[in-house]
């Protein structure tokens, strides 16, 4: 039972990472340099893994288009994350510097856009339907990180922090589960099924990577934690946080501080502990992780079904 959620399509990941590396070749060595080094250090290969195990769960038998799809939703993945951190001004990322740090924030920048447009160009856009999808995803994904720019420095209500984590996170998860089910010629409903799938266990799976911000450790994120709250983004446990009664000014009060020392962190830390901000939000992970288990239901019985059931699991069993 210790077996991993993506054990069942271990080749196809394999080969997903083919194709990638195939994808990302260049004259300019330094675009392959930079995009292998954010590519080979790690990462869960979440968005792949739903991409195939959608399609094949939904009876494809021909996986070699999903596996392309499912390469281009990790680069587009990986370039949104190299952006993310020059946006972020984050240093470490998958357990190493960042690319801008790394490489410099030009290179970083090009090579992020050089990632986006290979994936595009993977060739296995090939029809309308698929171009729109993942289209609407990467502009959910902008649109979503202008409002949170926006919103930086303040508590934003609760409706807004779930619509950016949908745009962000959610989203993009739920165009691969809704395109690998298209690949395996499902049907509507089923296709619809599959979206609800992906779009929960986005917002569950961002909502823990919010918690884990919180109470995390560096050696497990690969990056440090209290990011959010140093860079005055309004989290789920934050906003929980802040909703508490005894600790909610002051930590109010640090959070708007715009320069925060580390023990103005500690001493959020603190008082983020002495409440149930965690423990709340954890609720609400598990909710969306439920909806999302839920919607597999109409799914016949396989292992691949077994392994979307898994993720569910695993997005909020996780430690990093
Ligand atoms: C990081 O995603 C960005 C978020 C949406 C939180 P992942 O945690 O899936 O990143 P990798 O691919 O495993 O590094
Ligand atoms: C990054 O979001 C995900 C994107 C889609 C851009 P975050 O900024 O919340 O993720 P981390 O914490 O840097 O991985
Ligand atoms: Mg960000
Ligand atoms: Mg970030």
């Amino acid at each position: 039972m210790s077996q991993g959620w993506d054990s069942s399509i271990k080749d196809e990941l394999q080969m997903v990472e083919q194709e990638i590396h195939r994808s990302i070749r260049s004259e300019q060595p330094v675009l392959t340099e930079i995009c292998d080094y954010v590519i080979t250090s790690g990462g869960k290969r979440m968005r792949p893994g739903v991409t195939i195990l959608s399609y094949l769960a939904n009876g494809g038998k021909e996986v070699g288009e999903a596996i392309k799809i499912a390469a281009a939703f990790e680069m587009i993945h990986s370039a949104t994350l190299i952006h993310d951190d020059i946006n972020d001004r984050s240093e470490m990322r998958r357990g190493r510097l960042s690319a801008y740090k790394k490489f410099g924030l030009q290179q970083a920048l090009v090579s992020g856009d050089f990632l986006f447009v290979k994936a595009f160009a993977i060739g296995g856009f090939f029809n309308e339907e698929i171009v729109s999808l993942v289209a609407e995803a990467c502009t959910a994904i902008a649109e979503s990180e202008i409002v949170q720019f926006e919103k930086e420095g303040e508590i934003a209500p609760l409706d807004v922090y779930l619509d950016i984590i949908e745009g962000k996170t959610a989203k993009p998860i739920m165009a691969g589960a809704r395109i690998g089910a298209y690949l395996a010629n499902a049907g509507p409903d089923r296709i619809h099924a599959m979206g609800e799938y992906g779009l929960n266990i986005g917002m569950a799976f961002q909502i823990v990577d919010d918690i884990l911000d919180i109470v995390g450790t560096e050696r497990s994120l690969g990056k440090p934690r209290m990011v959010d709250f140093d860079e005055g983004k309004a989290t789920l446990p934050l906003i929980h946080a802040m909703e508490d009664r005894q600790v909610g000014p002051r930590l109010s009060q640090l959070f708007h501080k715009k320069v925060k020392t580390e023990k103005d962190v500690e001493e959020a830390l603190a008082l983020i502990s002495r409440t149930k901000a965690v423990e709340l939000s954890m609720i609400r992970a598990k909710e969306y992780a439920d909806i999302a288990l839920t919607a597999l239901e109409g799914v016949p019985d396989s292992i691949y079904k077994q392994g979307l059931r898994k993720l569910a699991e695993t997005v909020v069993d996780r430690k990093h």
